[in-house]
């Protein structure tokens, strides 16, 4: 095994937190009060009794009639709370707009173009409670289906809420999907109303919402009304009868509006993410349970209080921006940035410039980005004081060692911690997360979060420690999913069929000597050379750790004597010429980074790869480009003309 591998495998640096965070920090607060000495101690307690940990952070939430029970388990199906009266707005929004949180602020939006509007926590109430009451006007009922199709606008979380408080299912759909995406999953869904927006503007240029919704909204068949947010106040077509306009539909509405008393196991939204088959699958997620989730990993992984600005870039169309955008914080009683714009327009400072200009002190993000800032170079945020940070976090893929190193030292200046969150659109909250107080290996996702068993197993089942195996979660946790929205079948077979009543995450994962996760990728993205087990993000790691490389990707190649053979799509540093010489140098390094099995047997110059519109790299599409087979549907790709590229390169 080569030097680099080894250093991949058991990274020795160490980063630990300072100290006055760690004495200030929520978690060892938590632990203080009660007599918990440390971190072992603490999940030690979490083991013997997981529940105790539950009820007592549940018991931070208002119920409006509480529970007797606090989990139901009959794997794969688990209830949190089940017989307790909760709504989740109540708690996002009702018990702060009524109490002293009254006029902080909740949402400070900034547009691309330079716009801001600020909304208290009674703005957002007010607003929530007129649509709530518009919608009901409209029909809407309890379990009814809303899509949501906004861009990041205040008006996204305000829907989403209006639509929780009347006990309605919202179903948010990524404004960056294109019109075929979207009818998918209307279709779905079975929704009634569809609230978009005109237009919006992504890097300068307008983006029409509504236009582009036009085009198929004839072909959702259970669709009464479109409302529509005049954000730009561009010109848009409107049918008589089923389109409204927002303003129109809000005047006059009152601005109290009764939150309904739901189940805490009733439906709060459905999202749609990808699965191995194409066809998106609908996770299901859950008033109750998903707020004690969000809000305890809120409180213990971000270290949220009430005097920080917190900013989760990630848009509230995935996953991340559900939990971590809208109902996390809003749960908190946090005050959060919402930015609509690209991260580097007009130019590579942007963030770094809305950092300084809002005194950000926790701001989390994905690795795709820090890469992207490690390309632009140190210059970008170095022109900017960052010194309020505190926290940083990471979600979404692997981060490798370098770019943690550089998030590390150029954005957090070697003091904020860095909290590299793993966990998934089903997991509703993070899983394998550190905490503030967690000493840190670059690249590495910490442990389980308290209560919470995952572990590694080979293909029997048996738990594996040092090599690479599936990533299983063993035990309930509250934010879990429910279900697959109409699909039972696929929810049993998609994630507890391979081992029983064990949660399959479909990622590979590797649990080290000391006990911390490192994230492999998914299973699909595991390549298996010559009978070795070697993760895309390994050799993609080794790759971007040349210095003139700023991101790869790794996919295999069908080989007869060796099973998979690989590949390698690359992006050099700006300037750096593609020359035949410098595949062979990077072979090389790589060659010397891993170890032989690892180099790469192709190597292709690319400007850009093909990635989703949250920025992941689409293997899948590399692969079958690479292989000549037809790339199937590119039309939900961020940039579908790297598809072409790919070609040349080779
Ligand atoms: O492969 C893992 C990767 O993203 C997948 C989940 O994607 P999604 O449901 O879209 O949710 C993304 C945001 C939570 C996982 O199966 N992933 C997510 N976070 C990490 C990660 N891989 C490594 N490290 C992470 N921190």
């Amino acid at each position: 095994m080569s030097d680099h591998l080894d250093a991949l495998l058991h990274e020795k640096r160490i980063f630990y937190p300072p100290e006055e965070l760690v004495k200030e920090s929520n978690i060892r607060k938590w632990m203080d009060e009660r007599n918990i000495k440390g971190y072992s101690e603490l999940i030690k307690r979490c083991e013997e009794d997981p529940e105790w940990f539950w009820d007592e952070l549940a018991q931070e939430l208002d119920w409006f009639e509480p529970y007797t029970k606090i989990l139901e388990w009959n794997p794969p199906y688990a209830k949190w709370f089940a017989d307790g009266k909760f709504n989740i707005v109540h708690n996002a929004l009702d018990r702060h707009a009524k109490g002293w949180r009254k006029n902080k602020i909740a949402y400070i939006w900034e547009g691309e173009d330079g716009r801001r509007r600020k909304l208290t926590y009674f703005d957002l109430y007010r607003e929530v409670n007129r649509l709530a009451n518009a919608l009901k006007g409209l029909g809407v009922r309890k379990g009814d289906r809303v899509s949501i199709y906004l861009p990041m606008i205040p008006e996204l979380p305000i829907a989403m809420l209006a639509c929780a408080k009347i006990g309605a299912i919202h179903s948010v759909v990524f404004s960056g999907f294109w019109a075929k995406a979207f009818k998918e999953r209307a279709i779905d869904a079975g929704s009634k109303i569809v609230i978009t927006a005109d237009a919006f503007h992504r890097r300068g240029k307008l983006i029409k919402l509504k236009d582009t919704l036009d085009t198929v909204i004839d072909d959702i068949p259970t669709i009464e009304k479109v409302i529509v947010v005049e954000h730009l106040k561009t010109e848009v077509d409107m049918k008589e009868g089923r389109d409204v306009f927002w303003d129109d539909l809000l005047k006059g509405q009152e601005k109290e509006c009764e939150t309904e008393i739901l189940g805490a196991e009733d439906t709060l939204f459905i999202l749609y993410t990808s699965g191995t088959t194409g066809k998106p699958k609908g996770v299901v997620h859950t008033h109750g349970g998903y707020a004690v989730g969000t809000y305890t990993t809120m409180k213990f992984v971000f270290d949220i209080r009430d005097d920080d600005i917190y900013w989760c870039t990630a848009d509230i169309g995935w996953i991340t921006g559900h939990s971590y955008v809208v109902y996390g914080p809003l749960i908190a009683g946090a005050t959060s940035i919402l930015y609509d714009g690209a991260p580097d327009y007009p130019d590579p400072g942007r963030l770094w410039k809305m950092i300084e200009d809002y005194g950000v002190t926790i701001f989390y993000t994905a690795p795709t980005l820090v890469r992207m800032f490690m390309k632009y170079g140190e210059k970008w945020p170095q022109d900017h004081d960052l010194s309020s940070l505190r926290l940083l976090g990471s979600v979404g893929e692997p981060i490798n060692p370098e770019a943690w190193m550089w998030y590390y030292e150029n954005i957090g200046g070697r003091r904020c911690p860095i909290m590299d969150t793993w966990w998934q659109t089903e997991t509703g909250m993070h899983i394998i997360t550190p905490l503030p107080i967690s000493p840190l290996k670059p690249g590495s996702a910490y442990k389980p979060f308290p209560t919470i068993k995952a572990d590694v197993l080979d293909d029997d089942g048996n738990s594996l420690r040092g090599e690479g195996g599936h990533l299983v979660i063993k035990t309930p946790w509250p934010a879990m999913f429910r279900t697959l929205y109409k699909d039972e079948k696929r929810y049993i077979e998609s994630y507890w069929s391979k081992f029983p009543n064990i949660y399959l995450t479909g990622d590979v994962g590797r649990i080290d000597e000391d006990g911390y996760f490192w994230i492999q990728g998914r299973e699909d993205d595991i390549l298996n050379v010559a009978g070795h087990r070697i993760s895309t993000a390994e050799v993609e790691s080794a790759l971007v750790s040349h210095p003139l490389v700023v991101e790869a990707a790794v996919v295999g190649k069908p080989d007869i004597l060796k099973g998979e053979e690989i590949a390698a799509f690359v992006i050099l540093k700006e300037d750096v010429k593609p020359t035949q010489h410098l595949k062979g140098v990077l072979r090389e390094h790589v060659r010397k980074e891993i170890g032989p099995i690892a180099t790469p047997s192709y190597i292709g110059f690319v400007d850009d790869l093909p990635k989703t519109r949250s920025g992941k790299i689409m293997r899948r599409i590399i692969k079958a480009k690479l292989i000549g087979e037809d790339v199937g549907d590119t039309s939900t790709l961020a940039n579908p003309e790297a598809v072409d590229e790919l070609e040349k390169a080779l």
